[in-house]
């Protein structure tokens, strides 16, 4: 099938190189120049395992294209997907400006014939009615029209259908996630929209691409618009939550000494529980369960709902981004003048993604109480992003942050750091305390290396 994605970030990148890796036709649009530069040269803007290869393969196949030029994408393709950014508003709320400029270029350039147009980005509900609006004062405008959006597109044989398809890929296994889903969620009022995106998922829910082929097909969820976009919110905010939930039980572990790691092996195997998303730590950060949390309370808001519990998820996160601050002041005291080393810098692992990560927090209180910070990351460290952040030195090596440190803390759970020379480390530092912030660490090894290990309610 001939595909636009518009948006080419770690949603629209990602959705734009598999489906072209599946076999169809592809047209990637970006409006950032660098970035379409830098993708037609095979190169990927952002850090994901396993994406650039794929990108490569179909490029060099004259299946994935990528350009600046929206008319092209939309002129040539029967689904468009708008796969742009949806950051939050001061209000909590979405800033949804992005979705609307796309949508209203599509109305510009809409010609002759049928398309599904796909609102992947996530929205707030009720956005694909509004995108359908959009679109259509976007072609009344281009034909100076005085009837409305809907008897235009009438008159010169246009017809579209908007679907919201949410995606729920996690970065650093966004090509996995997308090959091998959980579930295919399409809502539509239109039918002949949904037969269409059944094909062209087609292959994926075939597991064509998985990486166990034998498996069930993957369950696609046919639903109605706002129904679709209710249960990417829903799905962000019950995660958000439940992560929210084993900090609050870790706390609670952390008074009472039970180990918090044990409680969440122990609660998880109850199947109605499972044992996904129970790693307590530092808190949750990233480009999207901040975003989405707050743009559900938000909605919530908006029809007289004051929604308590997702409001508690939020306070006890950012409760949570203090946790290894409180345990750095208990066992160093002081921390003017110390020098914190932090392991890992990025939200995640496997991800170049800084958005709203709890490293950025850390390196703020820190420098407030006058501690000095170094961090080590093994991809920002690399790549050169850290030039731009301030009150802290970006380290090239694990050696070079442990030398003179007061305290590390692990921050991000990067696999890498499983495996460092941890005795060596602890030579280097002025006092080999580490705080593991996603008690990720093995615990006995580092104390019988000398280190004192603090984890998170794990006392
Ligand atoms: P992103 O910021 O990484 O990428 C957005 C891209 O859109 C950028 O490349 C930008 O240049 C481009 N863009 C902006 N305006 C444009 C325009 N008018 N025309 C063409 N291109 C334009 O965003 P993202 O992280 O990929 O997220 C996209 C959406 O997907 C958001 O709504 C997000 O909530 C949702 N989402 C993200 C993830 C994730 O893991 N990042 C997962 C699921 C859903
Ligand atoms: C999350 C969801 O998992 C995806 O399904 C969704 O598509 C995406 O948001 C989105 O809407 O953008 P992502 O933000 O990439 O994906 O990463 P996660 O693996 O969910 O981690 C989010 C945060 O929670 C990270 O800071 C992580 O360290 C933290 N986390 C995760 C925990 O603290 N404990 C856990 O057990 C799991």
């Amino acid at each position: 099938m001939r595909v636009c994605v518009i948006g080419t970030g770690y949603v629209g990148l990602v959705t734009g190189a598999c489906l072209a890796h599946t076999g169809h036709h592809v047209i990637c649009v970006d409006n950032n120049e660098e970035k379409v530069k830098l993708m037609k040269s095979g190169r990927s803007p952002i850090y994901e395992p396993g994406l650039s290869e794929i990108m490569q393969k179909s490029a060099s196949e004259d299946r994935l294209e990528f350009t600046g030029d929206l008319k092209y994408g939309v002129t040539n393709s029967d689904i468009l997907f708008i796969a742009v950014g949806t950051p939050a508003l001061p209000s909590g709320d979405s800033d949804t400006r992005y979705v609307e400029a796309v949508a209203r270029g599509i109305g510009t350039h809409l010609n002759k014939g049928y398309k599904v147009i796909v609102n992947k980005s996530t929205v707030p509900i009720g956005s694909g009615d509004w995108v359908r609006m959009i679109v259509l004062d976007g072609l009344a405008e281009r034909e100076h029209s005085d009837t409305s959006g809907d008897e235009t597109a009438k008159r010169l044989g246009i017809e579209f259908d908007v679907v919201s398809n949410p995606e729920f890929l996690r970065e650093g296994s966004a090509v996995y996630d997308t090959f091998n889903p959980d579930r295919i969620v399409l809502g539509s009022n239109g039918k002949r929209a949904l037969q269409m995106m059944q094909e062209l998922y087609q292959p994926i829910v075939e597991r064509k691409f998985a990486e166990d082929a034998s498996m069930p097909p993957v369950s696609v969820v046919l639903t109605d618009l706002s129904s679709a976009e209710m249960i990417k919110y829903a799905a962000n905010a019950f995660l958000a939550t439940k992560i929210s939930f084993i900090n609050e039980i870790a706390n609670v572990c952390d008074r009472v000494g039970a180990d918090v790691v044990q409680v969440a092996k122990g609660i998880g195997l109850d199947t109605r529980i499972g044992t996904k998303f129970l790693q307590a730590g530092i808190g949750w950060g990233g480009s999207c369960f901040p975003k989405d949390v707050s743009a559900m309370i938000h909605t919530a808001d908006d029809y007289g709902y004051d929604a308590q519990l997702l409001k508690a998820a939020v306070d006890v996160n950012k409760r949570q981004r203090q946790i290894a601050i409180e345990k750095l002041q208990h066992e160093l005291k002081i921390l003017k003048g110390k020098t914190i080393g932090l392991l890992g810098l990025t939200f995640k692992p496997d991800t170049d993604d800084m958005r709203d990560a709890p490293a950025l927090n850390l390196i703020e209180q820190l420098n407030r109480l006058g501690a000095k910070v170094k961090a080590y990351d093994p991809i920002v460290s690399q790549t050169g992003i850290g030039q731009g952040f301030t009150g802290v030195v970006v380290e090239t090596d694990p050696h070079r942050l442990a030398d003179g440190c007061d305290a590390l803390v692990l921050v991000t759970d990067w696999q890498q750091f499983e495996t460092l020379d941890y005795e060596k480390m602890a030579k280097q530092m002025i006092n080999p305390v580490i705080i593991d912030g996603r008690n990720f660490l093995d615990r006995e090894k580092l104390e019988k290396i000398g280190f004192r290990y603090v984890g998170i309610g794990r006392s």
